[in-house]
Order: C-alpha cells, then structure tokens, then sequence
C-alpha cells in the first residue's frame, strides 16, 4: 500500500525525463518503441525508467526485449486519459464507465499497442505473461516496489 501512496505523490510532478534519463530506452528501442514510450505521461514515463532500473538490479543479465517489454509495460493506460485522479478513482471504484474500464484493461490494450507498433514476440511476452519466469518475477518485484 506504500508503494501506491509513493507512487501517487511521484505522479504529481509533471516533468518528463529528459533525454539523458531516457538514453538508455533511446539506445535499445526501436523508433516506433520509443515513439509509444513517449505518448506516456510524464509519471508514466518517470515510473517506466525507476521499473527498469530495479528489473536491471534485480535481472542483471535481462535480455534487450525484456527491458523494453519492462518500459512499455502500462502503455495500455494512455487509451484511458485518466490523470492522476482519475486513475486513483478508477482503483477505488473498479470498472465504472468506459474509461475506467479501458484502466483495468490497460495490459491487454498495451499487448495490441506493443503489436501495432510491430514490437517482438519477446517484448510482449513481458506483458502477456509467456516471458521466462525469471523475467517475470524480477518485472513484478520492480514494479510492486
Ligand atoms: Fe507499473
């Protein structure tokens, strides 16, 4: 429950990372991975690079469509428009409205955005859940801290 709280004072700042915090994605990416990448809000953004920097910690040996499956993983929130509280309102009420409802979906919207943008089966597997266990494990601790 810390972690949400953190994460929610984190989402307030509206500063996006700039290109050096981003370089490591910028190197990795392709143009259309990084494009998607940089719809995301800025604290969406903030908390993809935090996400990869602790799967890196925890995963050292993590492979390239991993790491990029890792940042990619809430892009399925941009189809929903929710700012911050809304996002906040759509985890306190559940599947209320279409726009919540796009919310609690965002992992398989990500899957069809990460597809549409012609990203790996690798990449996506981080998402859909067929990555290596290892994979997952580490993503999920990252994420959950
Ligand atoms: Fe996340």
């Amino acid at each position: 429950m810390f972690h949400l709280l953190r994460r929610f004072v984190q989402s307030l700042s509206g500063r996006f990372p700039d290109e050096s915090e981003a370089s490591v994605l910028l190197e990795i990416m392709s143009e259309q991975e990084f494009t998607l990448w940089r719809t995301m809000p800025a604290s969406d953004q903030r908390h993809s690079l935090k996400v990869v920097g602790r799967f890196l910690h925890r995963l050292p040996e993590a492979t390239t469509a991993e790491i990029i499956g890792v940042a990619l993983h809430d892009v399925g929130k941009v189809a929903s428009n929710l700012g911050t509280l809304g996002r906040v309102a759509a985890t306190v009420f559940g599947r209320r409205g279409s726009r919540f409802a796009i919310y609690h979906d965002h992992e398989s919207i990500g899957i069809t955005m990460l597809r549409d943008a012609g990203c790996s089966r690798d990449v996506q597997a981080i998402l859909d859940g067929s990555a290596r266990q290892s994979a997952l494990a580490a993503f999920r601790w990252a994420d959950n801290c």
